[in-house]
């Protein structure tokens, strides 16, 4: 018999495997058998409300047995799996429900490429080989030994590479195409980040530099976005918030307001999080190509994230901009511009994620969505614009 063979009869028979994954040792038992699934959580010493990841060694067998899964999530598994990373979904008809710990709408799932382990078709419950607390094992003598001998099969598969799985929280993904990282590991979030958006993701330990050094004039940008905001905004809203470089200079600027921001990336919202003032900022993770949240507002501001849409998308933001503000209201932008001198184009654009328009485009859909626009700076590639809601 080989490793396969052993490890699927170990599972029919209700037993508890130790066995390499692409990471570290784990410890699998049959997902539906009450008896088996105690019986691993007691060699972990892990309280039972805890979840376990769900693990598949094949990725068709997973997606024919979360028929419930919306086409978006199928498209994103298969673009990550097999691979070193849990991923988080909604579980909105219990599945998998001793695996789910006290959250029974959420299923973890794992489906890691382990060559002495293809083929396997039983879906297991899985967590790593060690005590709860202990370190994870990526030699089979680093696992317990009482965990060892208690097993019913033991594989050795050598030393592993030792790395945790990434975790992603994939669970409004289908909803909006937002994800984010809960736990980082083996996969990069660049790498996921590619696999998901097919595009660049902004890492928010780098931002600044990065920006500072792609747009040179970012600090002039920034004064200019904020002076051409006005002053005195009660409600304002913020599109492409980031790590709050421009929240915090608009909160200066209109002393009384509350800002609402909303950022596509989760990363870069935890670092704005940590940084603005709670009491006056409500953060959002979400698209401004989807509904804005709900005004009216005095100022809609946004600095470098319009020039991610795709024209048609620009015209439309305009649109709601437009109808989330008041009536008298601004919408002020600073943003990356195709410009009229192609030798003025200095800023590095990256193909599908960079889509800047021609300023005077953009002023004709302002003019369209019903605000009277004007250019309140303009040096290079780059443009501040003042928009009055008329
Ligand atoms: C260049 S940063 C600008 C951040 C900040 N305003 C500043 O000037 O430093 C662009 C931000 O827009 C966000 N972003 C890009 N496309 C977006 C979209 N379609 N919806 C919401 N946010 C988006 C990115 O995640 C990133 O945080």
């Amino acid at each position: 018999m080989n490793d396969s063979e052993a490890f699927e009869r170990c599972m029919a028979v209700g037993g508890v495997a130790v066995f390499p994954t692409d990471t570290v040792y784990g410890l699998a038992c049959d997902p539906d058998n009450r008896f088996a699934v105690e019986r691993l959580y007691l060699l972990k010493r892990r309280p039972l409300a805890k979840p376990s990841a769900v693990m598949f060694f094949d990725v068709e067998l997973a997606l024919e047995s979360l028929p419930e899964l919306g086409p978006r999530t199928r498209d994103a598994l298969g673009r990550l799996l097999p691979g070193g990373v849990t991923l988080l979904l909604s579980n909105p008809v219990g599945r998998f429900a001793l695996a789910s710990g006290d959250d029974p709408s959420t299923l973890g799932l794992r489906v890691p490429r382990v060559e002495r382990l293809a083929g396997v078709r039983w879906p297991v419950l899985q967590s790593s080989a060690n005590r709860a607390g202990g370190s994870e094992a990526r030699r089979l003598e680093d696992v317990p030994e009482l965990i060892r001998r208690s097993a019913d099969l033991v594989i050795d598969g050598g030393e592993l590479p030792g790395t945790p799985s990434t975790v992603l929280d994939l669970r409004r993904y289908e909803e909006d195409g937002t994800w984010s990282v809960v736990r980082s590991g083996a996969v990069t979030t660049a790498a996921v980040a590619e696999a998901l958006d097919g595009q660049y993701h902004f890492d928010p330990t780098t931002y600044l530099s990065m920006i500072r050094s792609d747009v040179p004039l970012y600090e002039r940008l920034q004064e200019e976005l904020v002076a051409a905001s006005g002053s005195g905004a009660g409600r304002v809203l913020e599109l492409g918030t980031g790590t709050g470089e421009t929240t915090r200079r608009l909160l200066a600027q209109h002393d009384g307001a509350a800002l609402v921001g909303i950022d596509s990336s989760e990363d870069m919202l935890a670092v704005a999080r940590a940084a603005l003032p709670a009491e006056r900022v409500e953060l959002h993770l979400g698209r401004i190509e989807d509904p804005l949240p709900a005004g009216p507002f005095d100022l809609v501001a946004s600095a470098l994230c319009i020039h991610h849409l795709l024209d048609s998308e620009k015209a439309a933001l305009f649109a709601r901009v437009r109808e989330a503000l008041r009536s008298g209201g601004r919408f002020a932008f600073g943003d990356v511009v195709v410009p009229v001198d192609p030798a003025d184009a200095r800023t590095p654009l990256t193909d599908g994620f960079d889509r800047p328009s021609p300023l005077a485009d953009q002023l004709k859909w302002l003019a369209e969505a019903g605000f009277d626009a004007h250019v309140q700076w303009a040096a290079g590639d780059l443009a501040v614009v003042a928009a009055d809601a008329v």
